[in-house]
């Protein structure tokens, strides 16, 4: 008998965390290596944030709380969503987990059976695929590439879907490609599942607050009502809040689903910390202006970082919408030879050997389901992307 499971075989472990412990590996070894693999803020959390968090400690809100979500988390998250997407629901509708992460999988867990089909866009999230395998179903992707700014078109949409489809995964801003979507080119995308009332709609919300320049964001249900009885709109404080680590995603969506992640949640891990859901009531109940800064912060990175990308040799990199990601076209590097001799045949031997002769270590876009592309994380100071930039312009002004 196997002592590792079937389940196990399905998935592989997340290549960005794998890149990102090879550069501390790396960093730790004495090497001089400029990380721009992990997807989290640079900056701590805000004070007000932890000033809460340790309220909660020093009153003793220490112990066991609701499985999915205190009363006072609940109510913020529908004020936030009445707020900021004009979407009304009640805490019976919402529920809290450890992440946006679990969130979305105890969705995925809670609905699929083995056959069912989860159209993902590509290149996507690394995780969507793997949970949905992990939850039994069948990833379908469907790539939309650089020529429609890596978003999915309607006609793409719609030949995906299938008698067998329940679920469309959106996610926008986009990880890893940053482009978000328009109202008008969502709202093309939710006509199509209009005429489809089987599929469900997943939207992962986590990147609404990096939106640059005049971009406003946009989810499903609020773009087309007709849809919010099938869809499931998630968020979480990780990314707007920099609280990575605190471990706090919500999502809001019928009663019958969100019973069900419920219970999903129950036999797994209970509630998510107490003392994080604290810092989360505050999060999303105190002061919002710093969501501003941040934006004008990470807009100057992002602009910083095209601009020098584009200089390099043979590789393309188009302006996205939102979070911290580019995600470049590296089509002229391939072919091409390092000066140590290593033939760059695709995008994970060009970042391996990026991060073995320049010290800059990137994500290779095969793990996110398009090739040949590389994805920074532009969540870090300006004179450290000018120099990793500067490294990449010279790794690839090289190539033979
Ligand atoms: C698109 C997307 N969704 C969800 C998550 C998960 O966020 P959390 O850290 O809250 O689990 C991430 C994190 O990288 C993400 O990029």
């Amino acid at each position: 008998m196997a002592f590792l499971s079937d389940t196990l075989a399905r998935v592989k472990p997340s290549p960005t965390i794998a890149v990102t412990n090879k550069a501390r590996e790396l960093a730790a070894a004495g090497r001089d290596i400029i990380g721009l693999g992990a997807g989290e803020p640079d900056f701590d959390t805000p004070q007000n944030i932890k000033d809460a968090a340790k309220r909660a400690i020093d009153a003793g809100k220490t112990k066991y709380t609701a499985v999915d979500g205190i009363p006072e988390l609940k109510a913020a998250i529908c004020a936030k969503f009445l707020r900021e997407n004009g979407l009304t629901y009640t805490p019976a509708q919402v529920t809290v987990g450890t992440g946006g992460k679990q969130i979305l999988y105890n969705a995925l867990m809670a609905t699929l059976n083995p056959g069912d089909e989860v159209i993902i866009p590509a290149p996507y999230w690394v995780s969507y695929p793997d949970m949905v395998l992990l939850a039994g179903g069948t990833p379908v992707p469907v790539v939309a590439g650089i020529d429609t700014q890596f978003k999915l078109t309607p006609a793409q949409l719609e030949a995906a879907i299938t008698p067998r489809t329940k679920w469309f995964i959106f996610n926008s801003p986009s990880n890893p490609t940053g482009a978000g979507y328009t109202r008008d080119e969502l709202k093309a995308l939710t006509d199509v599942l209009m005429r489809h009332p089987h599929v469900w709609i997943m939207s992962d919300d986590m990147y609404e607050h990096l939106v640059f320049d005049d971009f406003k964001f946009c989810t499903p249900a609020e773009i087309e009502p007709g849809l919010y009885d099938r869809t499931l709109t998630c968020n979480g404080v990780s990314k707007a809040y920099a609280m990575t680590g605190w471990r706090i995603g919500y999502a809001a969506g019928p009663v019958a689903l969100i019973k069900a992640m419920g219970t999903i949640q129950s036999q797994s891990t209970s509630n998510p910390s107490s003392v994080a859901q604290y810092a989360a009531v505050e999060a999303l109940t105190g002061p919002q202006d710093f969501l501003a800064e941040n934006r004008t912060l990470f807009q100057r990175r992002r602009d910083l970082v095209v601009s020098m990308l584009n200089k390099a040799p043979g590789i393309t990199c188009p302006t996205p919408e939102g979070a911290f990601y580019v995600y470049p076209d590296i089509s002229g590097c391939i072919g091409r030879a390092t000066p140590s001799g290593t033939i760059i045949t695709n995008d994970e031997v060009f970042a391996e050997a990026l991060l073995e002769e320049t010290g800059v270590a990137v994500v290779f876009g095969a793990a996110f389901g398009l090739s040949p592309n590389f994805r920074v994380s532009y969540a870090t100071s300006d004179a450290v992307l000018a120099e990793a930039c500067t490294r990449i312009q010279k790794f690839c002004a090289a190539l033979v």
